[in-house]
């Protein structure tokens, strides 16, 4: 793919994804332990297929406003999980993420959004990322707390998954407020 992204975090690296990811990514977005925090259920393989071959289309965009990234850990090439990165508004972009289980509380979810906020604000030269989180998700809330974002508020009925319209705690993160945190 031409213009392909490759970002480099601590441990994990962020790429583009393509097709071949279908079976890693199927035990994340089929996965109902993740997915009952997403806005959507769980995919079989050609769900996850086709939301894969959605990613890849729209990573080929000009300009480019959806930066759906794979998630590969330390040890290779596996797709541990997803993260994404997308620009609506003013400067601005929707930050989400999602590891596989077996990998969760390693670390690897924080630094995925780290390298991708980076990129957001140094690369793409966004003013402020947000993140919309399920008010149940503590792990969620944790990550983005641990990375200086602020609660907005509640969005009501934001989404609707497993049968039922669910609240979404909004938080935000301010490209002066990152730099001001990275400096120190
Ligand atoms: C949200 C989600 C990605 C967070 O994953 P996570 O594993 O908790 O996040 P991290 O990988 O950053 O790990 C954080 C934990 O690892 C620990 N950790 C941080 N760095 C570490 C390191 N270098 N080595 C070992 N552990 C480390 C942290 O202390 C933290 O542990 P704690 O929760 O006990 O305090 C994961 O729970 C998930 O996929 N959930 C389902 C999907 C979802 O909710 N997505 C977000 C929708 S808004």
């Amino acid at each position: 793919m031409e213009n392909a992204i490759r970002l480099e975090g601590d441990v994990v690296t962020l790429r583009d994804f393509n097709l071949e990811d279908t079976d890693d990514v199927l035990k994340i977005a089929g996965d109902d332990r993740v997915t009952h925090w997403l806005s959507y259920d769980s995919r079989d393989r050609d769900g996850v297929r086709a939301m894969l071959e959605g990613a890849v289309n729209r990573a080929q965009q000009v300009p480019r406003n959806e930066y759906y990234l794979a998630i590969v850990g330390p040890s290779g090439d596996n797709v541990i999980g997803f993260c994404r990165l997308g620009l609506s508004g003013v400067q601005a972009g929707k930050l989400g993420y999602a590891l596989a289980p077996s990998e969760w509380g390693k670390g690897y979810a924080t630094d995925a959004a780290r390298t991708l906020i980076q990129f957001g604000f140094r690369d793409l030269g966004l003013h402020r990322i947000s993140a919309a989180i399920g008010p149940d998700n503590a792990q969620s809330i944790k990550l983005v707390e641990a990375l200086g974002f602020t609660r907005e508020g509640v969005l009501r009925d934001h989404v609707f998954t497993n049968g039922a319209w669910r609240d979404s705690v909004l938080y935000s993160l301010l490209e002066p407020e990152w730099t001001a945190a990275e400096e120190r």
